[in-house]
């Protein structure tokens, strides 16, 4: 489990810090079945936000399990689903997908700057702004503390053996996977 922590536990503590939103605030996570999206989602639920997902069909029994409302984007309009949820548009959105899909939910944001894209290094043209990363011991600590107290605990969807370590990097590089995916050395 420790492994699956310093990239989405500290990527997710940095987002959320970053934006910073008090209690009762809605938060959209576009991507949230993803190893960044769910860490995001669960800390966020957390700290009381009222958290929204997208994601594909197959995300929706993870994305709820950790506190969040879904949006399918395969079932239909996004911005239409999101809209009924939150009519008056979200205080923060964290945007894993990137790309069309991070253009599509932009305008949902309240106040663009508080939209924060941890992939698309494009997101400053829509007036957000690309997470800031602080890989140090500190920020490690304080991805490591909510998994001790049981805030946030990665989602392992799979773990291969070395020999399959292809096989598992294709299952997180076609853009499309769920939780995290492990690869066991010994
Ligand atoms: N800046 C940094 O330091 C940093 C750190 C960590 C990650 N990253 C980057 O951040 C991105 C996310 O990381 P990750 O580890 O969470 O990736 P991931 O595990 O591949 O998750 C991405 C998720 O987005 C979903 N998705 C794809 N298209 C979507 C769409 N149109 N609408 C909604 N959801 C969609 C995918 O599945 P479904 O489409 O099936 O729902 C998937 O679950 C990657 O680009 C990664 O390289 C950057």
């Amino acid at each position: 489990m420790a492994a699956t922590l310093p990239v989405a536990g500290t990527t997710a503590v940095d987002v959320l810090d970053q934006l910073g939103l008090p209690a009762g605030a809605t938060l959209l996570v576009n991507g949230v079945g993803g190893g960044v999206g769910l860490a995001v989602a669960r800390l966020a639920v957390g700290r009381e936000l009222r958290v929204i997902g997208t994601g594909s069909t197959a995300k929706r029994e993870h994305a709820e399990a950790v506190g969040a409302r879904f949006i399918d984007y395969t079932a239909g309009d996004v911005v239409s689903a999101a809209r009924e949820l939150v009519p008056d548009g979200f205080d923060g959105i964290v945007d894993l997908a990137g790309g069309a899909s991070l253009r599509t939910v932009a305008p949902l944001a309240r106040d663009p700057r508080n939209l924060i894209a941890v992939g698309d290094m494009s997101v400053p043209d829509l007036g957000g702004r690309f997470v800031e990363r602080r890989v140090d011991r500190e920020n490690l600590e304080r991805s490591a503390r909510p998994a001790l107290d049981g805030l946030l605990a990665p989602v392992i969807t799979a773990v291969h053996p070395f020999s399959d370590a292809p096989a598992a990097l294709a299952t997180v590089e076609n853009g499309h996977a769920s939780g995290k995916v492990v690869v066991k050395v010994a």
